[in-house]
């Protein structure tokens, strides 16, 4: 495997008068592989700009060591920046101009020549509208005007911070079709964010990052079936009575994640739960396997679901798919 991006033990403390200080990054690891679309996932707040910014030399770490196609940075990030595309904070652009003329007074800045504008129109499906004023444009055009900023280049390694944030499922369905034919073209992409169901459509492979640390990574099969022993969904006769169910199984060993109107219990045989629950006067209404998904691993590992009142710890790295 030849590792465009390796960040190894990366760290960061962020201090401010008014809030004190805040860690945003603890250690944190990520691997990704040429020509891949790798999801970097974590709920708000978990750490992803914060990488993707420290990656690009925006932000100095406190520790850590990060590669960028084969170069330490920040130390050789000249050298390959030129080679690395990437869109961190929402760009703003002159409402007035076309994207074609934003474009052309990019390529211009770039030394790009002006013949790859309509390439990269074409490329992000904008070329029918490339006259326009931008002001005209939807959201999801917005944000393809700016990964073919992004694309004048040619970069090998595009990264993109929350690419579906603010866009509609036809956005969404949009830039899904644009990160699939970039990679089919032989390019990296790296896409952070915290919508799940997009990430598991869109993404060869995902880092999932919780509290500045990576909880999990591989490809997105792999995650999926390291973290589908055999879970359960329990429903009870009595709603009211899912908190007590959760304490009671939780208490005799059980994994439970409580969610509204059930309970995930991981790896127990379904006998088990009924037995452990009936013991204490619960009654099951339902017991069902379930197909595990992106979002049920994410709140899992991450601990947004709260387990009887409680968030979960996690404090162990799962790492799948070798490359720890
Ligand atoms: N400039 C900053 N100053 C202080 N704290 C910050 C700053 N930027 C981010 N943070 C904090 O660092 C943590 C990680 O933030 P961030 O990297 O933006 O997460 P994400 O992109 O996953 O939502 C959060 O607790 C956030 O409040
Ligand atoms: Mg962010």
């Amino acid at each position: 495997m030849t590792a465009v991006l390796e960040i190894r033990d990366l760290s960061k403390t962020y201090r401010t008068l008014r809030r004190g200080r805040r860690q945003a990054l603890a250690g944190f690891d990520m691997t990704v592989a040429a020509g891949e679309v790798h999801g970097f996932l974590g709920p708000n707040g978990s750490g992803k700009t914060t990488t993707l910014r420290t990656l690009l030399g925006l932000i100095r770490p406190d520790g850590g060591e990060m590669r960028l196609l084969g170069q330490p940075v920040p130390e050789r990030l000249a050298e390959v920046a030129g080679r690395v595309g990437a869109i961190v904070e929402s760009p703003q652009f002159f409402p007035h101009f076309s994207a074609r003329d934003t474009l052309s007074l990019l390529a211009d800045a770039g030394d790009v020549p002006r013949t790859r504008v309509g390439e990269v129109l074409e490329l992000v499906g904008l070329r029918d509208r490339a006259k326009d004023r931008i002001r005209t444009y939807s959201l999801g055009m917005k944000q393809r005007v700016a990964v073919a900023s992004a694309l004048l280049k040619r970069p090998e390694l595009l990264i993109l911070d929350e690419p579906a944030n603010g866009l509609d499922p036809g956005g969404i369905r949009e830039m899904r079709d644009l990160m699939r034919s970039l990679a089919a073209d032989g390019m990296t992409v790296l896409l952070s964010s915290h919508i799940l169901g997009e990430i598991q459509q869109i993404c060869d492979s995902v880092t999932i990052i919780s509290l500045g640390r990576r909880v999990a990574a591989g490809p997105v099969e792999e995650v999926l079936r390291a973290h589908s022993a055999a879970s359960v969904r329990v429903r009870l006769e009595a709603a009211d009575d899912l908190p007590r169910a959760a304490a009671a199984l939780t208490e005799a060993g059980g994994q439970v994640t409580s969610l509204p109107d059930h309970l995930l219990v991981a790896a127990e045989r379904p006998a088990w739960i009924t037995r452990t629950l009936a013991d204490r006067g619960l009654y099951v209404s339902e017991l069902a396997p379930i197909t595990v998904d992106l979002e049920s691993v994410f709140l899992e590992l991450t601990g947004t679901a709260p387990v009887a009142g409680q968030a979960r710890q996690v404090d162990e790295s799962v790492v799948v798919g070798g490359h720890a």
